[in-house]
């Protein structure tokens, strides 16, 4: 089997093997950001398979997956690479007792102290230089600082970086890029413009069935078409935090774990924590969700 996509179809088939179902918008950016090298930026709400769909892309291409997880504060050192100054420090205290003994030149010291022996490799290194087949997922794009941003985009042009003391490092091929964003700030036009740009919003109520199917196998159909159905008006009723996709899959998890076959007034009463996080939701649901009935299926 080729590693590369043959087409958008052969992108749908194997996200599927890995267990990730997809869409027509992610099906076709996926395929494009491979044949054209550039970057995917995935935005959307919480919990709807932003992060998964990076993991998945790696399994599919049978990739190794790099991670680097954002954070306000995140800086080059961190992310790209820093000098291990213990170690260097211990080669100078060697050094200056060599010194004593005979003597060690200090240009020679210094050569020393400043290559690969004493690098610490952050997650984007690794990911520009590898050898190997790599997924890099840049992880909460949005809560690094705009000085971040700017390293990122000079990363993301030309995939490879210098280090001073090394030179430039680049590896043999280009990383698939991942990128997600909540969107809790605006991202720069120049590194959207880097990007394809991808919405992944609340799956519609098939595909989200097809997903609790799948990731909760022994989930019977009528119970999972029951509980996305719920979902979705929980959606629909402008709480602080609508329940994801992660919360429906707790959700179905937590009802066969209880023995609940259906959700009706009683067992929404006491399950409704699982997907909803703030009281004031909860009270919000209670009072005006009607609940949908279990379809009879076979
Ligand atoms: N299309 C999908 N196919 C299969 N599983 C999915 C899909 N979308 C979401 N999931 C499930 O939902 C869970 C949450 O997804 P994920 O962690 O990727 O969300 P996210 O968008 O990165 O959320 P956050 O913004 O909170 O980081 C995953 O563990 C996965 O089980
Ligand atoms: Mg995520």
């Amino acid at each position: 089997m080729s590693l590369e996509f043959a087409g958008v179809e052969d992108v749908r088939t194997r996200l599927e093997a890995a267990g990730y179902l997809v869409d027509t918008s992610i099906e076709t950016v996926v395929y494009l950001a491979e044949r054209l090298g550039k970057p995917i930026l995935v935005e959307g709400p919480a919990g709807v398979g932003k992060t998964e769909l990076a993991k998945a892309v790696a399994t599919a291409r049978d990739a190794e997956l790099v991670r680097l997880q954002c954070y306000e504060g995140l800086d080059e050192a961190k992310a790209l690479y820093e000098w291990n100054y213990r170690k260097q420090l211990l080669r100078i205290t060697h050094a200056r007792g060599g010194d004593a003994a005979g003597g060690e030149a200090w240009d020679e010291v210094e050569d020393d102290l400043f290559s690969e022996h004493y690098l610490l490799e952050r997650p984007l290194l690794p990911a520009l230089r590898n050898q190997r087949r790599t997924v890099l997922l840049i992880d909460e794009v949005d809560k690094v600082d705009l000085e971040f941003e700017a390293l990122l985009l000079e990363i993301l042009s030309d995939f490879q970086v210098t280090i001073p003391e090394l030179g430039t490092v680049r590896g043999t091929r280009h990383p698939f890029v991942v990128l997600t964003s909540n969107g809790t700030r605006e991202l720069s036009e120049a590194l959207k413009r880097r990007c394809l740009y991808l919405h992944i919003d609340y799956p519609s109520v098939e595909r989200e069935r097809a997903i609790v199917l799948s990731r909760v196998p022994d989930a019977p159909e009528a119970m999972a078409d029951q509980l996305v159905r719920i979902v979705r008006s929980l959606r629909q009723l402008e709480l602080k935090k609508p329940p994801s996709v992660s919360e429906t899959l707790d959700w179905a998890r937590t009802l066969l774990e209880l023995g609940f076959g259906a959700v009706d007034e009683q067992v929404l009463k006491g399950t409704v924590n699982v997907v909803l996080k703030h009281q004031q939701d909860v009270e919000r649901a209670l009072a005006h969700l009607t609940i949908p009935p279990r379809p009879e299926m076979n």
